[in-house]
């Protein structure tokens, strides 16, 4: 099969006509999830000419170094927006010199198709494995593609050929609407197909093609190492009572799993819980949930992208045909929408940076004023997930801080999104309990011994000295572990 309709390959161009089209000041929507599926030559090409300045540059999630490293290090854009990953553009982001505006994930697409805040997406620029005369067959992520496509002025498309085209299936892309005509999205169980295996697109949108021939950069495997090992196995015993108690099903219920090491090595573990027929409604795959569904405990999936190392991607893109039949790919305005996510009832897993001994949880600054990527869909999941697990180690950088601590430097989940908090110690149950109830849980199921006798300190003297005994904080005394900490490289 032809990748491209004859009558669309008069628009084939370099990379460098192509990139013509974006001009200083656009605002540019770029395909890309989880570092999967971003387009690289218009990137390149706008870096090397340096022509478009002042861009806004919106994504679904994270992409590749040889997209947001090259267009951060070119200096070119000047505002971010939703989850980004990359050293080049958080050291950016961090010194002040690109805004970035962090975004739940469900929402990025929802306000493009509104023009929400009176956005309004004038390039779109999409990688893709093919053309169709009804429109785009994208890569293995879907992101806010379809968002970006629908309300752009043009569409510059990426084709790549070492994208399989037994790819083409995978999709399934649904147009909910905009309020107050949205359409309900009648998906009741993960493999639920809703809608076409391409991104419409009229052909008259599409101003550029540009074919390419390079693979999407492999994330870095992180091999678990013993502390998510334990925090895995925490986490499974949690479900196995659950499902003993009846208040789960034995399959459990679809699963959400967020990015980053600790989130692989906690799927790594239901290896071992003796579940099968599992099911993930999810926004990213990787490496474990790939061994888990060849193993056959994961019976099917819904994604919004997978992001797999160079051994596991093999695997993948080796075997499309048999993984179409278990596993969809949509965009992140289904995978994060919250109607499904109440309806299936997902069990969400999710990693934060540090938690609050009443529960609040910061997924996305280091000490109060440094982004680390970005708030993702853990937002979309938490408040909206019939259980919702946050799993990290006890303590970060080799024991200088603890990840319990008096209260968090920045908040992303509050205390009322907040149910069960794991770490390699233990697990804290807070559903149903009264901040104090819940400080007291933290410190002694979850923080690290090093810190216990702290935060034990820390709590009487917020008890003697807090006005209200509601939620008792010594406003003084706060966040003084982190002033610490920036101070002297440690809170101890
Ligand atoms: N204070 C300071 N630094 C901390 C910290 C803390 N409390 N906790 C972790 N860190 C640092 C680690 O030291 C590490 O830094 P390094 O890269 O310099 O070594 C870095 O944060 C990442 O920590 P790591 O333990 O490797 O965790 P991870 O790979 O599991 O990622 C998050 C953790 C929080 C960064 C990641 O899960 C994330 O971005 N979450 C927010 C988005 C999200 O949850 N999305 C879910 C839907 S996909």
């Amino acid at each position: 099969m032809s990748r491209i309709p004859t009558t669309l390959k008069s628009r084939i161009m370099s990379a460098e006509q192509a990139a013509l089209l974006i001009t200083p000041g656009m605002t540019i929507g770029m395909s890309g999830f989880t570092l999967v599926g971003y387009p690289k030559a218009i990137p390149a090409a706008l870096a090397a000419s340096g022509h478009a300045t002042d861009l806004t540059l919106c994504t679904g999630a994270s992409v590749g170094d040889d997209m947001d490293g090259v267009l951060a290090r070119a200096g070119i854009v000047k505002r971010r927006y939703s989850y980004q990953s990359n050293k080049s553009m958080r050291t950016k982001i961090n010194e002040g010199s690109m805004g970035y505006i962090d975004m739940h994930l469900s929402h990025v697409p929802t306000f493009i198709n509104r023009r929400a805040g009176g956005i309004h997406v004038d390039v779109a620029v999409i990688e893709c494995a093919a053309i169709t005369e009804d429109g785009l067959i994208p890569a293995a992520s879907v992101g806010a593609s379809d968002a970006f496509v629908r309300m752009a002025d043009k569409v510059i498309v990426e084709l790549n050929e070492t994208i399989p085209l037994d790819i083409i299936g995978m999709h399934d892309i649904f147009e909910i609407g905009v309020p107050p005509n949205a359409r309900p999205i009648p998906i009741t169980h993960p493999l639920d197909r809703v809608g076409t295996n391409y991104i419409p697109c009229p052909p008259e949108k599409i101003a550029a093609i540009i074919v390419t021939d390079v693979h999407d950069q492999y994330p870095a495997f992180i091999e678990p190492n013993e502390v998510s090992r334990v925090i895995g196995g925490h986490i499974i015993k949690f479900l196995q009572q659950e499902v003993s108690a009846g208040r789960l099903p034995e399959n459990l219920a679809p699963l959400q799993s967020g990015v980053g090491g600790v989130a692989n090595a906690v799927l790594q573990a239901f290896a071992e819980g003796g579940f099968r027929n599992l099911t993930m409604y999810t926004e990213t795959f990787q490496d474990s949930a790939l061994d888990l569904l060849d193993q056959g405990i994961i019976a099917g999936a819904t994604t919004c992208a997978v992001s797999f190392s160079e051994a596991a991607g093999k695997r993948f893109y080796g075997n499309l045909a048999a993984y179409r039949e278990k596993m969809i790919l949509r965009s992140q305005e289904l995978s994060n929408h919250a109607e499904v996510i109440r309806r299936l009832g997902l069990v969400s897993m999710n990693t934060p940076i540090e938690v609050d001994i009443y529960g609040h949880v910061n997924s996305t600054h280091i000490a109060g004023s440094s982004v680390m990527n970005g708030i993702g869909g853990s937002g979309d999941f938490a408040r909206n997930a019939a259980l919702n697990i946050f799993a990290t180690e006890s303590i970060g950088k080799g024991g200088a801080i603890s990840c319990i601590v008096p209260m968090v430097s920045h908040v992303d989940h509050t205390e009322h999104d907040t149910q069960i908090i794991v770490t390699e110690q233990g697990v804290a149950d807070l559903r149903w309990k009264t901040p104090r109830e819940r400080a007291e849980l933290l410190i002694e199921n979850c923080a690290s011994p090093d810190y216990k006798p702290m935060l034990r300190a820390y709590v009487e003297q917020a008890h003697k000295t807090a006005k209200g005994q509601h939620t008792p904080h010594d406003l003084k005394q706060a966040l003084s572990w982190h002033q610490r900490f920036l101070e002297t490289g440690s809170m101890k």
